[in-house]
């Protein structure tokens, strides 16, 4: 897939940067041109020898020295034009601060300012940075400006404290390469995917909830995108991703209804989002106080309409795929799912498990078809387990 493809790799200073041989070996292997720039700092981490030597070709690290004996003293737009996919791995605060607000005063800036090639960045940084407000905004403008960012993982970081911040892994950064160059095999399909928990109202201030991130339907929702798919995202959790339609609703009754919108025209629906199967009777009109005399207060809650089973009864041409989140039981639930509610898969997961369903960056899903014995995926990235489900997608109904 990578074959002869031009990708110039932006290392910038920090200490995941000894991470970055590994991807540029891989691209290498995959037989793509691979072109490194380095900036200052990433050369004190790692020196432009060991990545000349990976990449099989020399490393840009300033734009005033030219590289062989005829080169014309501009490698900015040399590699800027070369480009058909430009990679920032590691991304520092620095590099980010700079793309986000059009600076150019090294190579890679100015590079990277210079190339109208996709652009794909890893940030990767000590949590406390990562979520300053101005590193935040400037990733956000970033997003606006449909450059792709794909987000650090939680973990054991290089200053010994466990947070955000950390390189995802390897295999994850190779995906989302390669779905740079995906085929856009669902060209014209349109596809709705809904994320996140809902949130039903008890009074003004508090809702009843679930931990439902939202990460495993925003996974559908892009790679459907990166895939060529026209895709609505309707969501409770805030999101901003490029190339996307992205709805924000809060409770079940609201998903249901922008849902039932958009339906009659979709080709897929992705109902990943967690729905409340139980919302308040009432909703106090005013922020409900407590009461010296009573110890217990209950609250009366009524169904919520299943929004999958409302609207698969109203399915015609759609392929509807559900979640079946279960803590015991799993396939014989999900088993249930699937005729219930009119799906034609389920996608089942234990959320008991620690690296599998809910607020965490990992799944391990079983799939679930009429007439077909459940498959058992590996335990993967959410990303993975988007990728796989599009491929059997594209594989089973495409073909
Ligand atoms: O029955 P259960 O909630 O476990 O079913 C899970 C699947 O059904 C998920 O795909 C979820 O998005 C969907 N669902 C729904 N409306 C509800 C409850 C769940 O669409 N009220």
């Amino acid at each position: 897939m990578l074959k002869d493809k031009h990708i110039t790799v932006y290392v910038t200073g920090g200490i995941a940067a000894y991470k970055t041989l590994n991807i540029v070996r891989k691209l290498i292997k995959q037989q793509a041109l691979v072109q490194v720039v380095m900036t200052e700092s990433a050369q004190k981490f790692i020196t432009p020898l060991t990545f000349a030597t990976l990449s099989q070709r020399p490393v840009i690290t300033d734009n005033f020295t030219p590289q062989t004996e005829n080169d014309d003293f501009i490698p900015h737009i040399k590699v800027a034009l070369w480009t058909d996919l430009a990679i920032v791995v590691p991304a520092t605060a620095n590099i980010i601060g700079k793309m986000a607000n059009g600076l150019a005063d090294d190579i890679a800036s100015t590079s990277l300012l210079a190339t109208k090639a996709p652009k794909l960045v890893f940030p990767a940084m000590n949590t406390d940075m990562y979520d300053n407000p101005a590193v935040q905004h400037n990733l956000t403008v970033l997003k606006q400006m449909n450059v792709q960012i794909v987000e650090p993982a939680t973990g054991f970081l290089a200053e010994g404290m466990t947070g955000k911040g950390r390189l995802p892994e390897l295999d994850t950064i190779m995906t989302n390469i390669e779905a740079q160059f995906n085929e856009k095999k669902l060209a014209g399909k349109k596809v709705i995917v809904t994320a996140g928990g809902t949130k039903e109202a008890i009074d003004p201030v508090r809702f009843i909830g679930n931990r439902s991130s939202g990460k495993m339907g925003f996974a559908m929702a892009e790679v459907a995108r990166d895939l060529g798919a026209e895709v609505t995202l309707i969501t409770t959790v805030t999101a901003s991703l490029p190339g996307i339609n992205v709805i924000q609703v809060q409770t079940a009754e609201e998903m249901m209804k922008q849902l039932q919108d958009v339906f009659p025209t979709a080709d897929v629906l992705i109902m990943a989002a967690a729905v409340a199967d139980f919302k308040p009777v009432n909703v106090a009109d005013q922020k409900i106080k407590k009461n010296d005399d009573e110890d217990i207060f209950t609250i009366k809650l009524t169904k919520n309409p299943d929004i999958l089973q409302n609207v698969a009864a109203t399915k015609t041409k759609q392929f509807v795929v559900g979640f079946a989140a279960e803590t015991q039981n799993l396939l014989e639930n999900a088993e249930k799912k699937l005729n219930k509610k009119n799906a034609d898969v389920i996608l089942a997961n234990n959320v008991a498990q620690a690296d599998a369903g809910f607020n965490v960056d990992t799944n391990k899903v079983t799939l679930l078809q009429k007439n077909h014995e459940p498959v058992s995926w590996p335990l993967m990235s959410k990303i993975d387990v988007a990728q796989k489900f599009w491929e059997f997608y594209i594989n089973k109904v495409e073909k």
